[in-house]
């Protein structure tokens, strides 16, 4: 994978440059993790004294930056392709973290600055894919929203923050603000430092922040806070079924997921799905009629299994995970897919078989784990770290040149998930033996150890090694193993693991959807 490219069409380039380069996004830069290329418009200006303004028609104070130059500026740039071009302006949607973390997922990016008091609507009607504004404000040119764009976009991509799960691992307290932060002195003009901090009780300092964190929400941004209080109710209720929901329940917990639909009193549609098929449905079980297939059987206990509807999407990953109290609302959560979803997790039946009519296919059945303890777990092979992309092609010829292994991941997976400080590998004497990591999408998978090397316990230090890092973050580790795979589920059985009832499907959107 190439580095992802920011271009800034601008009649000031060197402020771009000047801006971002002696920052964290600086380096990056020269590590070649992203590109900048800051366009000077007026270089592409037909005129012959280099003009780029004119008069508005129709009157109005102050000029117009005008269609021609930021046109041929824009085709030089992209060549006709298609590329996200965003326009930063007071009058566009305004920019959150969200919209960050979804542009991180592009490979280049146009951003277009105006100046003087706009730009010619034709122009923008033929270049720009988005709108976006910084805030209701107003600055002289579109430069500082760029690069303060440029600059929560880039971080978010892997590797520009160093070779740790950093961006990720900071969403755990996603939807609050940051708690209150102390360093030396313990004591500074007779205040001292929050004696949790001093204990060295990892538990206690987490919930502290956390404590902290809330409370800081609830003075200063009430409105965050009331989101934050709708999505802790929809995880506990989510909880009431954890081993089943767990997925659901850690991108909720991580701050990962937005909840694109949920509905949590879907009791009457059980009752409207007895009415449908005549059968009477009590409290977790069903007594149906004789004349009723196995898999009508199967559909209705499914159907009173769920108590809440709930559709979830990382826009990180572009991975959906939905949860269908009954077929009304699977029908509502297929429709409410987003347009660019790549990937879909599902625990009910009548959910694949709709998803599949919208032209999704189903890649593999997998049986979910969790643990759910909170203590760490004894690593035995001591030869285990992060990876770094020195081992990028190891991990690439086991992991990718097997078919039978996790369809859809590829080489641009794996960089994406070392670079995210994500991937552990086990050695022996230096040599690298085996791998292990967690997925985009928060789940602990990709375990492989070279046959020479099994039965030595390396597998099951690699698991506890990841699920020690995921501890430490406060995440409740989970994994998904493909049904058959009864190796595996041993594995995490003995390490301390439980399986859910249901079963997963993970499905990918084809080229060719029907609906
Ligand atoms: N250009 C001028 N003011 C702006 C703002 N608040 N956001 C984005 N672009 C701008």
């Amino acid at each position: 994978m190439s580095a992802v490219i920011f271009h800034v069409l601008t009649l000031f380039p060197e402020m771009v440059i000047q801006g971002l380069s002696p920052s964290v996004i600086g380096r990056a830069w020269e590590k070649k993790i992203i590109s900048l290329n800051a366009v000077d418009i007026r270089d592409y200006t037909t005129d012959r004294h280099r003009k780029v303004d004119d008069y508005p028609y129709g009157g109005g104070a102050g000029m117009l930056m005008q269609a021609q130059p930021v046109y041929d500026a824009h085709r030089a740039v992209t060549g006709g392709r298609k590329v996200r071009t965003i326009y930063v302006t007071p009058q566009g949607t305004p920019f959150t973290q969200a919209k960050a973390r979804e542009l991180a997922n592009e490979d280049e990016l146009v951003f277009l600055c105006g100046h003087y008091e706009g730009i010619d609507e034709r122009v923008l009607e033929e270049i720009v894919t988005d709108y976006i504004s910084i805030g209701d404000y107003v600055l002289t040119g579109g430069e500082l929203p760029a690069m303060v764009m440029i600059d929560a976009i880039a971080r978010l991509i892997p590797g520009v923050l160093g070779n740790d799960i950093s961006a990720e691992e900071e969403s755990f307290y996603n939807d609050l603000l940051e708690y209150p932060q102390y360093s030396r002195p313990e004591e500074w003009r007779e205040k001292r430092v929050p004696e949790v901090l001093l204990s060295g009780d990892h538990k206690k300092v987490m919930q502290w922040r956390l404590e902290q964190a809330r409370q800081r929400t609830a003075e200063r941004r009430p409105d965050l806070y009331e989101r934050y209080q709708e999505k802790q109710l929809l995880i506990r209720k989510l909880g009431r079924h954890k081993r089943n929901n767990i997925h659901l329940m850690e991108s909720l917990e991580r701050g990962c997921a937005e909840v694109l639909y949920s509905e949590t009193e879907p009791a009457h549609w059980a009752e409207e799905a007895c009415a449908e098929t005549g059968n009477r449905i009590e409290a977790g079980k069903h007594t149906a009629e004789k004349s009723h297939t196995a898999a009508e059987k199967h559909s209705m206990k499914e159907q009173n299994s769920a108590e809440i509807s709930i559709l979830l999407y990382d826009r990180s990953c572009k991975t959906c995970m939905a949860l269908a109290a009954n077929t009304a609302s699977g029908k509502i959560i297929a429709e409410k897919l987003p347009e660019d979803t790549e990937m879909v997790i599902v625990s009910e039946s009548f959910l694949r078989e709709l998803l599949i009519k919208r032209g999704y296919k189903v890649l593999g059945s997998y049986s979910q784990m969790l643990y759910t303890r909170k203590e760490t777990l004894s690593v035995k092979h001591k030869e285990i770290r992060p990876l770094t992309m020195e081992h990028f092609p190891y991990v690439c010829c086991w992991y990718c040149s097997d078919d039978k292994c996790n369809p859809g991941i590829d080489d641009v997976y794996v960089r994406e998930r070392i670079q995210a400080g994500a991937m552990y590998g086990a050695f022996m004497e230096g040599r690298q033996v085996g791998f292990v990591g967690i997925h985009s999408e928060g789940s602990l998978g990709m375990l492989f150890v070279e046959e020479a090397f099994r039965r030595q316990g390396i597998a099951a230090s690699l698991e506890a090694y990841a699920v020690n890092r995921m501890l430490e973050r406060g995440w409740t580790p989970y994994g998904h193993i493909s049904v058959g795979n009864i190796a595996s589920e041993k594995l995490q059985e003995k390490l301390g693991f439980y399986k859910a009832e249901k079963t997963f499907w993970w499905m990918e959107k084809t080229l060719a959807n029907s609906t």
